[in-house]
């Protein structure tokens, strides 16, 4: 047998703006390098993508979020296509979205949806998101086998977000497939229905999925916001939203609409990642497992490992206001700095042992979830989502393991896995 000598990666083959990059090399190779050797690295390598600088270091990533005034998220909040059509332009919604805004706009728009967010919106949630659990798991519990992203980790951030937002159950598998070409525009599976003569894999296919996702979900919650306005309003956010007012303000039609988008989007996807990659590492790590298993104590430091873990987003971008610099490294006003949170959290000067997965670890101030003005609004929702879903599971299946290939996401965004095989004795 001949073996291959491993790829000794040095600087000039770095591109994080290739989605097949993140796939072909340790993701986590390529971290290392850059915060040892070029923490503040210019990559400008993609023809598709837009240069922009990327930022590896903890520290850096804390200056930068934390300065909303310098480093402004109006420009978007993903790396760029260096050509701007109108299906990027939708895409990054560039100002119109929460996400997307500077203060004072965001200041104001994010009291006013804080509403639904508030810890004892996600404590009231409690018991439906144990119940919507145990029915995910009683779906699998007679086949000893399962996809455990599609069967379990996608249903459950699907089925609360849906829950929360008042989209009947009829349309959920909807939301399932839009979000997917959302956040999956970039990976052929998702890349269904293209016009003749597309073709699957090519940039072409990735915008036009991206489109068809946006437009698609953007005329749905149009729809809907139609028929509350006529009148039939539930408990829902959208119709709290409706009504929601602060000083006197209420929101406009566009800026809900826009806020349904971004809720579908960022709080599936991203819960999903995290719930499946977290119990990779569980089976990667049966020792850790085991610890859980024998004091369910330390469940709420195993949700924050698991989310320092996985960091299912990827990144998220700032454009420098003014000419500035990080680390002595000039950045002009107008240029992108990427920050790439599965490197800020395996920061070895800030996490002892960073690449041991380790469920009791404390201090572990992540950045996952980032941090400062855009902190994320579903926090709460997420760690209860991933608390009760590994309560649940491992205590009706202790005995899960992985039994197949890891199928990943093909995608410099989300760090995801689309299937995961897993088996347990059948109940
Ligand atoms: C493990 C799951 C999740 C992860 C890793 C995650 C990650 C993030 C990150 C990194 C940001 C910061 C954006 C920035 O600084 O530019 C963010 C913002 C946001 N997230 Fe999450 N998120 C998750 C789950 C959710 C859920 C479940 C929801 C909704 C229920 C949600 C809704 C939002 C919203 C609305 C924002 C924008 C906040 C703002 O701009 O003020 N996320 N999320």
């Amino acid at each position: 047998m001949v073996l291959e000598a491993p790829v000794r990666l040095n600087l000039n083959m770095v591109d994080l703006a290739d989605p097949d990059m993140h796939m072909r090399y340790g993701q986590h190779d390529l971290f290392r390098l850059l915060r040892r050797e070029a923490p503040v690295h210019w990559n400008d390598a993609n023809e598709v993508y837009a240069p922009f600088w990327s930022l590896t270091k903890y520290d850096d990533v804390m200056q930068v979020s934390r300065n909303p005034q310098l480093w402004s998220s109006e420009q978007g909040i993903s790396i760029i296509p260096r050509v701007m059509d109108e299906a990027a332009a939708n895409l990054n919604s560039f100002g119109r979205m929460l996400i997307v805004m500077d203060p004072p706009r965001h200041v104001r728009l994010r009291r006013l949806v804080n509403k639904g967010f508030t810890p004892r919106a996600v404590a009231m949630l409690a018991p439906e998101i144990k119940r919507i659990t145990n029915e995910i798991l009683d779906g699998i519990a007679a086949r000893g086998s399962a996809d455990f992203v599609v069967d379990v980790a996608a249903q459950l951030p699907l089925a609360v977000i849906c829950s929360m937002m008042g989209v009947p159950r009829k349309d959920w598998d909807l939301m399932f497939q839009l979000t997917n070409k959302v956040l999956g525009a970039t990976d052929e599976e998702y890349q269904t229905d293209l016009p003749e003569g597309m073709v699957r894999g090519s940039d072409d296919a990735s915008r036009h999925t991206g489109q068809v996702g946006f437009l698609t979900m953007l005329q749905y919650f149009g729809q809907t916001l139609q028929e509350l306005r006529g009148g039939r309003r539930g408990e829902d956010i959208t119709s709290i939203l409706i009504d929601a007012e602060v000083d006197g303000e209420k929101l406009s039609d566009d800026e809900i609409l826009f806020f349904c988008f971004l809720l579908i989007v960022a709080g599936n996807e991203t819960t999903r990642n995290a719930i499946s990659g977290g119990l990779l590492a569980f089976s990667e790590n049966p020792g850790e497992q085991a610890r859980l298993l024998a004091d369910p104590s330390l469940m709420d430091s195993a949700v924050e490992e698991v989310l320092r873990w996985v960091s299912p987003v990827t990144h998220m971008t700032r454009v420098a206001t003014a000419d500035t610099q990080i680390r002595g490294q000039k950045i002009a006003a107008g240029e992108q700095v990427a920050m790439w949170y599965p490197s800020v959290n395996r920061d070895e000067d800030i996490f002892a042992d960073p690449y041991r997965f380790d469920i009791g670890r404390t201090p572990n101030e992540h950045l996952a979830f980032g941090i400062g003005e855009h902190f994320c609004l579903g926090a709460g929702f997420a760690r209860l989502e991933l608390k009760v879903m590994y309560e649940e599971l491992f205590a009706r299946f202790p005995d899960i393991e992985v039994t197949g290939p890891v199928e990943r996401l093909r995608s410099n965004f989300i760090g995801g896995i689309k299937h995961l095989p897993v088996g347990f004795a059948a109940r």
